[in-house]
Order: structure tokens, then sequence, then C-alpha cells
């Protein structure tokens, strides 16, 4: 089956309104590859800006939300905020929410599930430490963490969902996964899939890479069979973005 392939950007706490300007602005200009579906993760308070100005076949993501629509939740953003200021997608799981935040296995299923609900797409990140990798646990961990989402979400709306691999060795680092090392991930992800949910949901799912990605590694990385995309932190606040969402060419 065809997958679409995908590319996100994360910028995670980065940016200013004179930044993101002149960073849309050269988004806007740019050649991207027809046939990309290309999503721009933003800081809150920065998403109805790019909402209004990013160009109109890419789409806005938040980079986390809670699990409730409204209440008594200082400081916390909805996903049904989300969707009303813009954003059609959200970043889930990330390592950094997981590591420095905190947030553990069972709180992002109820993310996802609750995002999902309120009609946004999610990209799910899964990825193991570096201690992990050396201790052979990686697709112990990364079978650990699509667990609970699995149990959580059920057979009916992985249409909605694109899982980010992002070994967190990788991530900011420099250190960018070999295509080899990649490829053997996500092809375990997608047998695990297809065990845990379904044969149809696995071969259907994109599974995109995270960490280090960048014009020049892109390719290579692009080549390999299951590796449907990828999700750039760094280099997506530079218009080198395009070379990555460029990465088939
Ligand atoms: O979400 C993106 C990842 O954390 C990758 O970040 O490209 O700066 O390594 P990076």
């Amino acid at each position: 089956m065809a997958r679409t392939f995908w590319v996100g950007g994360n910028w995670k706490m980065n940016g200013t309104t004179a930044a993101i300007k002149e960073l849309v602005a050269a988004f806007n200009g740019a050649d991207a590859a027809a046939g990309v579906e290309v999503v721009v993760g933003a800081p809150y308070v920065y998403i109805p800006l790019v909402a209004d100005s990013l160009r109109k076949d890419w789409a806005v993501a938040g980079e986390n939300c809670y699990v409730k629509a409204s209440g008594a939740y200082t400081g916390e953003i909805s996903p049904e905020m989300l969707k009303d200021v813009g954003a059609a997608w959200v970043i889930l799981g990330h390592s950094e929410r997981r590591n420095i935040i905190g947030e553990g296995d069972q709180f992002v299923a109820e993310k996802t599930v609750k995002a999902l609900e309120a009609g946004l797409k999610v990209v799910l990140c899964v990825g193991e430490l570096l201690e992990e990798r050396e201790a052979g646990t990686t697709q112990a961990v990364v079978d650990r963490q699509l667990d609970a989402v699995v149990k959580a979400v059920g057979p009916a709306d992985w249409a909605n969902i694109v899982i980010a691999y992002e070994p967190v060795w990788a991530i900011g680092t420099g250190v960018v996964a070999t295509p080899e090392q990649a490829q053997e991930v996500h092809a375990a992800i997608r047998k695990y899939l297809a065990t845990a949910v379904s044969a149809d949901v696995a071969a259907a799912t994109r599974i995109t890479y995270g960490g280090s990605v960048n014009g020049k590694n892109c390719g290579d990385l692009a080549q390999k069979p299951d590796i449907d995309g990828f999700l750039v932190g760094g280099a997506s606040l530079k218009p080198e973005f395009i070379d990555i969402v460029n990465a088939q060419q």
C-alpha cells in the first residue's frame, strides 16, 4: 500500500513573532514537492499566527495538549482549543515531555484518545534512551510505549495517527540514526502493529523518523522502505526544512 510521505516540523519552545513571520514567508515562497503531507508544530501562543499565515497546503500542529475539553486546569490547553485556533494536528508523547516533564505511557495514551475524539490528528512519538539501546531493550521500550496507546485507542482510529520513532540519543545531538538502525526499528514497529492492531493498520500507518534529521542526511533515510517521513526539530526552524520536505526528490 502506498503511504503518503509525511514531514513534520517541531519548533519546540523556539521562536518570536518576527522570526516566525520570516520563516513562514520562506516556507510559503519555497518550491515544495507535491504529494508530501507537511505539518508545522508551533508553540501554543504562535499557533494563530502560523495558522493564518502559513501556506494552505501545509497544516499546523500543537506540541502538546491536555486530556480535558475545559475546566479548572490552570495553564493547560485542550485539544478543542488547539482546533479552535487553527491546529489540525497535535504532537504527543515527545521524549522531552516524557523525560523532562515526566509524562508516562498511560497519560500519553489518554491524551491520544482525547485528541482524536476532539478531531485532531496525532503525531505519536516513541523512542528509547541511549542506556535502553545499549541494554538491548529498544524494541521492548517502543512496544511498551505503543501498547498503552493501542489499548486505549483500539483498532478504529489509526488513520489519524502518524508514529514518530525518535531515539532520544539522536534528538538535538547531531548523532542521527543510520538508515539501517532506523529501518530496523521502523520495520519492527510495523510488525508490532500487525500483531497488536491489524495487518491493514500496519500497512497504512506512516512511521516517521526524528532525531538530528537535516537537509543532507534525509535523502538516504527516505530511501528505506519503512521510513515514511520525518519529524524534524532544529532544522525545521530554517529554510533547510524544505530540503527535508523534498527528501524523496
Ligand atoms: O521532534 C523532533 C525531534 O525531537 C528531533 O529534534 O531534529 O532537533 O534532533 P532534532
